[in-house]
């Protein structure tokens, strides 16, 4: 079975690529298939979001769609950039300038924990669904540092590591990612239901 990839950020198809290569899951993307549409991210939740892409995909391309809802949840800002993560500070910042915003925005404040979330969910074009979640702890650095990755990886120094995500290397980064972790949960969850998994779907 293939699966097409209902997500045009190209930081996280990138990823998504990588990680469910190494499941051996047969994947598309949509460039692949010439689908350029806008989708709205009208939903209040990361889940919300990710299921309305990932049946918009569905609907157009009639094949299971992989979709990826996630962003950055820090405690000293209660919860921004949250679900708002990819327009926090404006709709036209660039990465680099959404950081620069929430390192500002973070400025002098001690408390720097935080955590990125994840909601993968896989649309069938029955209509029924797979979901899962992941995350992954850690702060929110004083200053950008590392060239990998994309988003907020520069500022954001993961649990147990004394460098930013943007210098992890990207298989050290998919092994702790939130996108890692919902990524293989999803994966567990497929095979369960299908008894398969991979290119003997
Ligand atoms: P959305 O899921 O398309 O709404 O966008 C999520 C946003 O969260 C991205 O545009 C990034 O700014 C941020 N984000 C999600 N995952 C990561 C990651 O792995 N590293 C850095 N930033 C991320």
């Amino acid at each position: 079975m293939k699966f097409v990839l209902a997500t045009a950020n190209p930081g996280k198809v990138k990823e998504m690529q990588e990680l469910l290569g190494e499941l051996n899951i047969d994947v598309v993307t949509r460039t692949d298939l010439g689908i350029d549409i806008d989708i709205e991210e009208t939903g209040t939740t990361f889940f919300e979001n990710a299921k309305l892409k990932a049946e918009a995909i569905c609907r157009i391309s009639k094949m299971p769609s992989i979709a990826d809802d996630s962003g950055l949840i820090t405690d000293a800002l209660h919860g921004e950039p949250g679900v708002y993560s990819s327009s926090f500070g404006g709709e036209h910042l660039s990465a680099e300038e959404r950081c620069s915003y929430l390192l500002k925005k973070m400025e002098n404040m001690e408390q720097r924990s935080a955590k990125f979330v994840c909601t993968i969910i896989c649309v069938f074009p029955e209509g029924n669904y797979i979901t899962a979640n992941g995350e992954c702890t850690g702060v929110i650095t004083t200053g950008p540092k590392g060239s990998g990755g994309f988003g907020y990886d520069p500022v954001f120094m993961p649990d147990g590591f004394e460098k930013t995500m943007a210098e992890l290397r990207a298989e050290e980064k998919n092994k702790i990612s939130h996108r890692g972790k919902a990524l293989r949960e999803f994966y567990a969850l497929l095979k369960a239901e299908t008894g398969s998994a991979g290119e003997s779907l």
